[in-house]
């Protein structure tokens, strides 16, 4: 069956990041094409017209997750969930696009690693997309190559690695000369944050006091050495005046970095993820081996457990402001290969089907935050960061027709029916006819609790596991068409689309551009000096020195 082109979401809460009203909706050939009261007279549905009853939920600009990895190589294995699987949780989880990393070996070129990452996506991504490319090594080619990613290919995002020696690391001149060449061509420098030679030498004395376990990924890596590469980056950035975007902030330290170079005027944005804002490091400590291993990402999760609500309030208060995943999932046997050697476990948690509802429940459900916030944070302002606003990151006429129908407030199913769902987690809600109990057909609706067992996401294990979620998907909807429903997916590989991104986004870029015109230093005006000038020997004898030191005691 044809998908009809036109749809009415009617009577739903519509909610921007900076306003909210009872609107309806309707969209045709992929874009909202009106917004208003009662745009259909009750009763009546034209032909080719599908009527989405959205009364008493919230219609939410789809969520954009700023940073993924799907079936990424990395560390002598390839993340688990790919383009399709990845993006198809994505969508079950009320995200419509996600930014992904295409990343260079050293010495390779990064338009070739693009086409690589794009031969990948563009036949399996069920959801839009776009990438981000690393800078991983030195080069006039890759200052080149960054110049004509930007002009050419829809990429205006750079992501450099402090971490990771020998493999992706790269130095302070290094990045210097990146950041500059992002500000020339109009790009934000993203930066993963970490000291990597502190962690390779942490991670010898760790492994040398016999800790092989993945409590040593944590300790090898405490939150200081995050917090210094954080303020090394910022520091940096500012010489060159370049925005600057630091991804997975995982520590209150380098939250406050951020948060305090904001506040001093830096153009720099923090972005923490499900996994910072919704758990914490104590799992590094826990008894069996693979819960622990499944923890392990850079930077770590922290052990000190008030980090997740320190970074939401921060989020809360626009002191950070975007939020992704760092979605990199490796399954059990995979992150096996650090069995007896923690530094070769395979970096990386999971969080795209999760992170709506991980932050709804952590941010909104619980006071911090108010539903304007929300979409700000899950949506809008990487729109504006990476560009893409206001197609994307807002439900306006005009809009790409990426649409979530929320439910705010689900409730708990009813006994029987947890009992039947098997391990009491039941991810199916509709909005227009409410679960019926698998029981005794009694009618109720439904919170997510979030479980492997039932997740989208191909890995074999969630770090969330067991939270019980408010906020949950409906109706998601991807460029006017509904690709997911009551649990339901009506989506086929390379649906989604590559978006390119232009360069001098106005949202970063216009303080930029301002600040080269009025801070740029300028010499004083002064008379020249015409007294004795000192004549400089080249070599200092040892009798010069004497005479120096008699001088300076006796003057
Ligand atoms: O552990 C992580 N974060 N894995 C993915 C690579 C990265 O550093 O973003
Ligand atoms: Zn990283
Ligand atoms: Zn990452």
């Amino acid at each position: 069956m044809a998908a009809p082109s036109r749809l009415l979401i009617r009577g739903g809460r519509v909610v921007n990041d900076n306003f909210s009203e009872v609107a309806d909706v309707l969209v045709e050939d992929g874009v909202v094409r009106a917004l208003g009261h009662d745009l259909l007279p009750p009763g009546e549905a034209p032909a080719g017209l599908r009527v989405l009853d959205a009364a008493g939920k919230l219609v939410l600009p789809g969520g954009i997750d700023t940073h993924t990895h799907l079936q990424f190589p990395f560390m002598g294995s390839r993340s688990i969930d790919d383009f399709h699987q990845g993006t198809k949780a994505a969508l079950a989880g009320g995200t419509t696009m996600i930014l992904d990393f295409a990343i260079p070996q050293k010495g390779d070129s990064l338009i070739e690693a693009f086409e690589t990452w794009r031969s990948w996506a563009d036949p399996k991504v069920c959801c839009d997309y776009s990438l981000h490319v690393a800078v991983t090594w030195w080069s006039d080619q890759v200052k080149e190559e960054m110049k004509i990613l930007a002009q050419d290919k829809g990429v205006n995002s750079f992501k450099m690695f402090m971490a990771y020696k020998d493999l992706y690391m790269v130095r302070d001149l290094e990045l210097y000369a990146a950041f500059s060449q992002c500000k020339e061509i109009g790009a934000i420098a993203q930066v993963h944050a970490e000291n990597g030679d502190l962690i390779a030498e942490g991670a010898k004395k760790m492994l040398a006091l016999g800790i092989t376990g993945p409590e040593g990924h944590e300790l090898c890596r405490p939150e200081a050495v995050e917090a210094e590469a954080t303020l090394r980056a910022i520091t940096i950035a500012s010489a060159v005046n370049c925005p600057l975007y630091v991804v997975h902030v995982m520590s209150k330290s380098a939250a406050k970095v951020i948060a305090d170079a904001r506040r001093d005027g830096k153009v720099v944005y923090g972005e923490p993820i499900a996994a910072s804002l919704g758990t914490d490091g104590t799992h590094y400590w826990n008894k069996e081996w693979h819960h622990a291993a499944h923890h392990v990402m850079g930077p770590p999760l922290r052990p000190d457990p008030s980090t997740p609500d320190f970074l939401m309030n921060l989020l809360a208060n626009d002191d950070l402001t975007t939020t992704g995943t760092d979605h990199c999932t490796f399954n059990t046997c995979q992150k096996a290969l650090g069995k007896d050697d923690f530094t070769k476990i395979p970096n990386g948690v999971n969080g795209v089907e999760d992170r709506m509802s991980v932050i709804w429940e952590k941010g909104v459900h619980s006071g911090k935050m108010d539903e304007n916030r929300f979409v700000a944070v899950t949506s809008t302002n990487a729109a504006k960061i990476f560009n893409l606003y206001p197609r994307k990151g807002r439900i306006a006429v005009g809009s790409d027709a990426d649409i979530v129908i929320w439910d705010p407030k689900a409730t708990r199913g009813c006994r029987s029916c947890v009992a039947l769902s098997d391990n009491g987690s039941v991810y199916k809600t509709n909005m227009n006819l409410p679960l019926q109990c698998l029981a005794n057909s009694r009618v109720h609706m439904e919170e997510r609790t979030i479980s492997a067992k039932t997740h989208h996401q191909a890995v074999n294990f969630n770090i969330f596991e067991g939270m019980v979620c408010h906020g949950v998907p409906l109706v998601t909807i991807s460029r006017g068409k509904v690709v997911y429903e009551a649990g339901v997916f009506s989506v086929t590989a390379g649906d989604g689309k590559f978006i390119p991104r232009k360069p001098f986004a106005e949202y970063i870029y216009k303080r930029i551009k301002q600040r080269d015109q009025t801070c740029t230093p300028t010499p004083v005006e002064r008379a020249p000096y015409k007294g004795e000038v000192t004549t400089l020997k080249s070599r200092v004898t040892k009798e010069d020195a004497t005479a120096g030191t008699r001088k300076q005691a006796h003057p």
